[in-house]
């Protein structure tokens, strides 16, 4: 694994975006799975700026998002796919159609699961996965389980998450309990993953998901299984891995 440290927010999303654009670069049509949540919305920024400067062209690029609430259609301002609109593809040169995005409000969750997935296997294998980390350890909506589950699924989003993203709704009674997740198999199955942590409120389990027990408790944790890691947060989220003396890139 690769960790880098950095000062701040800022510097995270600058560190994390220079990672992106090299694969981006390495290779034009590679496939990026991508993520939501506040911690991204800084690399999307400087991935765009990088675009609009013409130093990064998309026009090739495909890309599969993680996971998307359920009963929310795109135009919800709420929904992940007005998400990856509004902070990303609205301001690089992507064509649309390369984006991919759970279907929310698809009438079986069940089968829209299953055209995810099928969806997954057909592009291959991310070249690179970007993820975030939930405070209980979750990555996509692979919330803390009795067993890792492999394939695209339905989750019911536990207490911890609603409660996180209760701030984006005006009602908590609005917030979706359910969701459809990427799932640790096609997680793990990317070449390469790229985690963004930020803030001291992650510092318990960013430690606890790469210096504690691999178990489905920590989701995170199967990433110390992935041979290809590259760890980007500030000095706040990886204080805690840091006591335990890991070994640092920069
Ligand atoms: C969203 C996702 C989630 C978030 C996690 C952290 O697509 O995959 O696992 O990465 O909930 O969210 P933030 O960045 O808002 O702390």
């Amino acid at each position: 694994m690769q960790i880098y440290v950095t000062n701040d927010y800022e510097a995270m999303s600058r560190r994390a975006a220079a990672v992106m654009a090299a694969q981006v670069i390495a290779k034009p049509d590679c496939l990026l799975g991508l993520a939501t949540g506040s911690t991204p919305v800084g690399l999307y920024r400087e991935l765009a700026a990088g675009c609009a400067a013409g130093d990064l062209d998309f026009s090739h690029v495909r890309t599969a998002n993680l996971d998307e609430y359920a009963g929310l259609d795109g135009t919800h301002d709420q929904s992940y796919r007005y998400f990856m609109n509004k902070n990303l593809f609205d301001h690089i040169n992507i064509d649309k159609a390369n984006t991919h995005v759970p279907n929310g409000k698809a009438p079986d969750l069940e089968a829209e699961c299953r055209r995810y997935e099928a969806l997954l296997k057909e592009l291959g294998p991310a070249d690179m996965q970007l993820l975030g980390m939930g405070h209980n350890g979750h990555i996509g909506f692979n919330e803390p389980a009795d067993a890792f589950i492999a394939p695209t699924h339905v989750v019911e989003l536990t207490e911890s998450t609603i409660n996180a993203n209760a701030r984006f709704f005006a009602d908590r009674e609005e917030v979706p309990k359910k969701a459809l997740t990427m799932g640790v198999g096609a997680i793990m199955r990317a070449k390469r993953i790229l985690m963004v942590v930020s803030g001291a409120d992650k510092t318990a389990a960013v430690k606890a998901a790469f210096a504690g027990p691999i178990t489905p408790r920590m989701p995170a944790s199967i990433l110390q299984l992935h041979p290809d890691v590259v760890l980007v947060g500030d000095q706040a989220a990886l204080a805690g891995l840091l006591e335990t003396g890991v070994a640092v890139c920069g």
